[in-house]
């Protein structure tokens, strides 16, 4: 499938994107704290792209035919926890050089409708890392409300807190 919002085009990742996501994933302020760690090459790119980008409503943030970020929806059980039935995970990242301009509300905004009207979803939650205010702003405009404080374990094995917030239909 493919969204147009007024600036940007979400579409499913292509195997092209891989030097632009490895030129923006690289970045340590994106990965990390986000829960992945930075890209190290082009072929590692590559390789997210084949893997973890292929999920079903995961899509590239495009602008300019640059795919600038990545959002998408996930389900159980590729979801950080179980949120029960009817339940999805939203997820988000822009590249660095493009923040602040709102894509993230902008793009999310796209894929909530798409969940609650076209899927089978009626409750979304999102997690963020408690330091990670940008996040936390992301999901304040989208409407999210404050659901629970929890602990997680990221991919170096340290615990971190975060904070899950929930949106309903
Ligand atoms: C979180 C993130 C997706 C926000 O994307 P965005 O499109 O810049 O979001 P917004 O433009 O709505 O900005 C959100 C907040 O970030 C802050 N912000 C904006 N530009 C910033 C910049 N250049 N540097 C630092 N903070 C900035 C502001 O507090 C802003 O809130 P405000 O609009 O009320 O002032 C982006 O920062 C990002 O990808 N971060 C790293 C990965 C990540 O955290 N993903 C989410 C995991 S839970």
């Amino acid at each position: 499938m493919i969204f147009k919002t007024q600036n940007l085009t979400l579409r499913p990742w292509i195997e092209d994107d891989a030097r632009c996501l490895y030129h923006f994933a690289k970045n340590p302020n994106v990965g990390p704290i986000a829960g992945w760690p930075p890209h190290q090459s082009i072929e590692d790119s590559l390789n997210i792209i084949k893997t973890v980008f292929s999920k079903k409503e995961t899509y590239a943030i495009v602008m300019d035919d640059i795919p600038i970020g990545c959002v998408g929806l996930l389900f159980h059980p590729d979801t950080n926890h179980w949120w029960g039935e009817g339940a999805c995970e939203l997820g988000y990242w822009i590249a660095e050089e493009y923040w602040g301009n709102s894509y993230a509300v902008e793009a999310s905004k796209v894929l909530i409708n798409h969940a609650f009207n076209d899927l089978d979803v009626s409750v979304m939650y999102a997690t963020y890392r408690i330091e990670n205010t940008q996040s936390k702003r992301v999901l304040e405009k989208l409407g999210f409300e404050y659901y629970m404080e929890m602990t997680n374990e990221n991919y170096l094995h340290e615990f971190f807190k975060e904070v899950a917030m929930k949106l309903e239909k």
